[in-house]
């Protein structure tokens, strides 16, 4: 099984250059992986992936961070908030995701990512093993009542609109890797699950 995206013009040729992934990683003395957390606006997401990033940097692990908001100021900033779009934002996302993995990092992304079949297609550019996906899984209420940002309350407001959880779908994960009760567990114990999740799977030592 290929994880390449198929190329549909013929006069584009793959080229397997001499440093591959498993070089870039045994430089870094670690296994590559992408831990992809999805949930609500204001779930935690950010919060939960920066605070085991910390954990896992001052470990001595490489790693890279992706987050929703920060992206759609570059890679994304041409992209809104249809079906459409969001499609496409966690395409690139996942090809980003993957380019990160190949240079032999541990990914961590923080994306609602509200479709079942974009996370999907994630999981299935990357080999068996290398995608972890992290249901950051704090209810409709406890994310309105914080709004960090204010925006639930734009939502409510018709300010805004196709705004997730309001009147725009997520889709909860229905079988993820790491099951964070993110409305009940402070940051610290949240972190301690995913690096317990990593160690079990030999991901971390
Ligand atoms: S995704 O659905 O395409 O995965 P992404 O994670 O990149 O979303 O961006 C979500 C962030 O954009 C939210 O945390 C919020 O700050 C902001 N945002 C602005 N408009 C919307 C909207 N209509 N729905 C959800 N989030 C929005």
């Amino acid at each position: 099984m290929t994880t390449e995206t198929p190329v549909k013009d013929e006069n584009v040729v793959w080229h397997q250059h001499a440093i591959d992934k498993a070089f870039r990683s045994q430089l870094k003395k670690q296994k590559p992986v992408v831990l992809w957390f999805t949930g609500l606006s204001g779930a935690g997401k950010s919060t939960v992936a920066g605070a085991l990033e910390t954990r896992l940097a001052n470990s001595g692990y490489h790693t890279y961070l992706l987050d929703g908001d920060n992206v759609r100021h570059g890679l994304c900033s041409d992209l809104g908030f249809s079906e459409q779009d969001r499609r496409e934002n966690i395409r690139r996302i996942g090809e980003l995701a993957k380019l990160m993995a190949d240079a032999g990092l541990i990914v961590l992304s923080a994306f609602i990512s509200p479709h079942r079949a974009e996370r999907q297609l994630v999981r299935e550019m990357l080999p068996q093993g290398e995608f972890l996906e992290v249901f950051v899984n704090t209810s409709l209420d406890v994310c309105e009542q914080r709004d960090p940002k204010g925006l639930y309350k734009k939502a409510r407001a018709g300010e805004i609109s196709n705004f997730t959880g309001i009147d725009s779908e997520y889709q909860e994960p229905l079988n993820p890797e790491i099951d964070l009760l993110a409305g009940e567990k402070n940051i610290e114990a949240l972190v301690d699950d995913c690096l317990a999740a990593l160690q079990e799977r030999g991901i971390i030592g």
